[in-house]
C-alpha cells in the first residue's frame, strides 16, 4: 500500500474503519450528493486501490472515490472528491489526485473521466489545473442531463475527459 506525508497530511487508501468519517465528510460539505454509509464501506473494502484519504491528526480531511471503468480498464472514473474546510486551497485535491494516478491500479491509465455540475466552479478549477498540469486536452460534453434524476433538485452533471495522459514519474 502506498502512504505519502504532505504537510503532515497522509495521503493513502482508505480501511474500512473510515467508511464513517468519510460519511461525515461528504455530509459537511455540503454540495457532495451523501451516498449511505454503506456505499462508503464498501468503497473502502472494494475499491481501496483506487480511492485516497487524507489524514490528519487521526481525521480524514480528504476522500477520493474512484474505479477503473470495467469496460474500459485505461480510464479511471473519478466520482467523488472532498476536502474539508479547513484544508482548502492548499493543493491537498490535487495532491490526492496525483495520488491515485500514480497507484500501481492505474498503471495502464491514460484517462480519466469526472462529472462535475455547471455551478462547482472549484471542481471545475480542480480538472481544469490537472489537465494543464499533465500537458493534456480536457474534452468536456454532455453527461447526466437533469430530467435523468427524479425529484427536479438535481443539476445537469457535465462530462469531464482528460487525457490522454502519461503518468508523472515522482
Ligand atoms: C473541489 C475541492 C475538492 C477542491 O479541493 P482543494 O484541496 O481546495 O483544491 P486544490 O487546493 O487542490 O486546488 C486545485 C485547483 O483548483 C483551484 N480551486 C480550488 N478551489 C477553488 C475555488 N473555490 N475557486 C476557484 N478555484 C479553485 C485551485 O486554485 C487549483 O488550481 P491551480 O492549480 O490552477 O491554482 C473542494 O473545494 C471541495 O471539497 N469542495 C466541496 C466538494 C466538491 O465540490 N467536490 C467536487 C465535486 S466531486
Amino acid at each position: 500500500m502506498s502512504t505519502k506525508t504532505l504537510n503532515k497530511v497522509i495521503l493513502r487508501e482508505p480501511r474500512m474503519e473510515d467508511g464513517g468519517q468519510i460519511w461525515s465528510l461528504v455530509k459537511d460539505t455540503g454540495v457532495l450528493d451523501l451516498n449511505s454509509s454503506y456505499s462508503y464501506l464498501m468503497l473502502c473494502e472494494f475499491f481501496k486501490e483506487t480511492c485516497v484519504v487524507a489524514e490528519q491528526d487521526g481525521e480524514v480531511v480528504g476522500f477520493i472515490s474512484a474505479y477503473l471503468l470495467p469496460t474500459n480498464q485505461d480510464t479511471i472514473f473519478v466520482w467523488q472528491v472532498g476536502v474539508a474546510a479547513s484544508q482548502r486551497r492548499k493543493g491537498l485535491a490535487g495532491q490526492m489526485l496525483e495520488e491515485l494516478l500514480q497507484r500501481k491500479a492505474c498503471d495502464k491509465v491514460r484517462y480519466l473521466a469526472t462529472t462535475i455540475s455547471p455551478s462547482n466552479r472549484p471542481s471545475q478549477s480542480l480538472f481544469q489545473a490537472l489537465a494543464r498540469n499533465m500537458n493534456t486536452e480536457c474534452e468536456v460534453t454532455e453527461g447526466f442531463p437533469k430530467e435523468l434524476f427524479p425529484g427536479g433538485g438535481h443539476e445537469s452533471e457535465m462530462m469531464y475527459q482528460i487525457g490522454p495522459f502519461k503518468r508523472k514519474r515522482i
